[in-house]
């Protein structure tokens, strides 16, 4: 959605009123790890600059990027300045502003797995921070390929870097995600980055959870006292979480996803991450650990996964939007017998008092008709047949069949109730219900009561990664990931990473610009409704 209001221009007067309570109150150093990387250039650098020009930050500040390429203070600038104008439509970089922003970046080139390469950074940042009176506050983001994690963590404490047991100055770390392959391999790398820091020094990120759309799920449920009573297995049919991408494989981003897969990429994170939040009881209060112990609850609840439970799929060659795509297996850095899958259906279920037997149909995928993201409460028909018994003495329906107003198109099809969470693009809420057609026959049709964030509100909506960077710049771990968090939703997907062990489908199974295989059709029986085509 497009910002409608202005940014200041540079961080001068006032913060604004809804923003001023969550200010960086200190200085401090951001050193980021993977600085060349897409993420960079594309989210973190953006990110940056926006909230710098909405005066969130506290001067004077330092973002040191370490990469392991050769480059200056004055290339990485201006390297970030491209890629800040190429992705930030809405600030364009090339004015005035930007070069007091830039002033404060640097760039120190270290090869991440060299013990010899941390000493030099140490001396780097204090002598950034002894120049600059930046106080020793210091946030690490790892934006590295997943496998550098480990030595990074076990680097900078050996250099010094991450004080454990001391609060003052400030020393955190963001660790990216895919955080882990598997329960294993998560398990692992926890146990290891806790061995160098405490559990409040760990922010582990999942981008999902920094969309206004998606905090917007807990206000709309818990703000409000009319929706909330009719979360339950009494009023809901089925959820349906539809996370569909049109993109496929950009550049070289196969060589990544071909080890991950969807199951691993998006459905592990970001549609558990979604599940937990239309699951989750009220917390005790908004205090993080409230939040996140009512989402880990939800974790533990899903009931183990069959493997008839899960449909996957990859595309083939097709048509998006009307032009001609490739299949994954001809995309650049994917092997041309992937199996890997880039379609996730499944049909989970919470076993609680509030949810038990209410199926949550999750699905993921790449190269779909869209890109769309939603979260679909399908509530139950009402429960009597008022309006679809036959019309008395049968007779032609408004629609003109002689159905006796019972068909799909005039009555039955017409009564459902969904509400509609868009998380993107189009964001907002909405409900569907039946009205009476105007008409001389008592027959319903459907209609929508609907809240969009364009033409609501007058402030901007921010990205997820300006949210999720200052949430870190100031501590608030609430939009991150806990330690049990990560591990319970790999308790569910590993089940079935084992069970695809076995063998896989006859790959591709979808054209590019459907919605996935035909096969995902079977999860959605017995449900009130087949899946959406949002
Ligand atoms: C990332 C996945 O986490 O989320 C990508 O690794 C995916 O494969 C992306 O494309 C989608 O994010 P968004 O914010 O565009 O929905």
């Amino acid at each position: 959605m497009e910002a409608s209001s202005v940014i200041p221009a540079g961080p001068v007067g006032a913060a604004d009123p809804v923003a001023s309570p969550v200010r960086v109150a200190e200085p401090f150093a951001l050193v980021i790890f993977g600085a060349t990387g897409d993420l960079t250039g594309s989210k973190l650098l953006p990110a940056l600059f926006r909230l710098w020009r909405g005066n969130y930050f506290a001067e004077p500040f330092a973002i040191v990027g370490v990469g392991r390429r050769d480059k200056n203070d004055a290339q990485f600038r201006n390297e970030l300045r491209a890629a800040t104008e190429a992705h930030d439509s809405g600030q364009p970089a090339a004015d005035e502003s930007w070069a007091r922003f830039a002033a404060s970046i640097f760039y120190h080139r270290a090869d991440f797995n060299r013990a010899e390469s941390y000493p030099p950074l140490t001396d780097r940042l204090r002598s950034l921070e002894s120049q600059s009176g930046l106080g020793g506050n210091r946030l690490f983001y790892l934006a590295t390929e997943p496998d550098y994690f480990p030595q990074i963590v076990e680097q900078l404490a050996a250099a010094g870097l991450l004080p454990r047991d001391s609060d003052t100055p400030r020393t955190r770390v963001v660790i990216e995600k895919p955080f882990g392959k598997d329960l294993a391999s998560a398990r692992a790398l926890d146990q290891h980055v806790l061995r160098f820091l405490r559990e409040e020094q760990v922010f582990r990120i999942d981008h999902y959870l920094g969309k206004e759309t998606v905090q917007n799920l807990l206000a709309f449920r818990f703000g409000n006292g009319i929706f909330e009573p009719l979360f339950n297995r009494r009023y809901v049919d089925h959820v349906q979480i539809t996370m569909a991408e049109a993109d496929g494989m950009a550049g070289r981003r196969g060589a990544y996803y071909d080890r991950a897969g969807a199951l691993r990429d998006v459905v592990q994170n970001h549609l558990l991450q979604l599940l937990t939040l239309v699951a989750m009881e009220p917390p005790a209060s908004l205090a993080a650990d409230d939040i996140r112990a009512e989402k880990v609850k939800v974790l533990r609840n899903l009931v183990p996964i069959r493997e008839a439970d899960v449909v996957r799929g990859q595309y083939g060659p097709g048509l998006v939007g009307g032009l001609p795509i490739r299949g994954y297996r001809e995309e650049e850095a994917v092997a041309a017998d992937s199996a890997t899958e880039t379609f996730v259906a499944l049909r989970a279920e919470v076993d609680n008092w509030r949810w038990a037997g209410v199926p949550f149909l999750l699905r993921a995928g790449k190269r779909l008709p869209r890109r769309v993201t939603e979260v679909a409460i399908e509530f139950k028909r009402a429960p009597t047949g008022l309006f679809t018994a036959p019309v008395r003495g049968g007779g032609l329906c408004d629609r003109g069949c002689d159905c006796g107003a019972t068909c799909e198109c005039c009555n039955a099809g017409n009564q459902t109730n969904t509400l509609v969470f868009r998380i993107q693009p189009d964001e907002g809420i909405s409900l569907s219900f039946a009205a009476k057609r105007p008409g001389m026959r008592l027959v319903l049709g459907p209609v929508e009561m609907a809240f969009g964030y364009a033409g609501s509100f007058d402030e901007p909506v921010p990205e997820a990664y300006e949210r999720l960077l200052l949430d870190a710049l100031r501590g608030d771990p609430t939009l991150f990931l806990r330690s049990d968090e990560v591990t319970a939703a790999w308790a569910f997907v590993d089940p079935i990473v084992a069970a695809w062990k076995n063998g896989s489908p006859a790959f591709p199974n979808y054209a590019a610009g459907t919605w996935g295989p035909a096969e995902a059709d079977r999860l959605v029986s017995g449900c009130r409704a087949g899946w959406r085509e949002p």
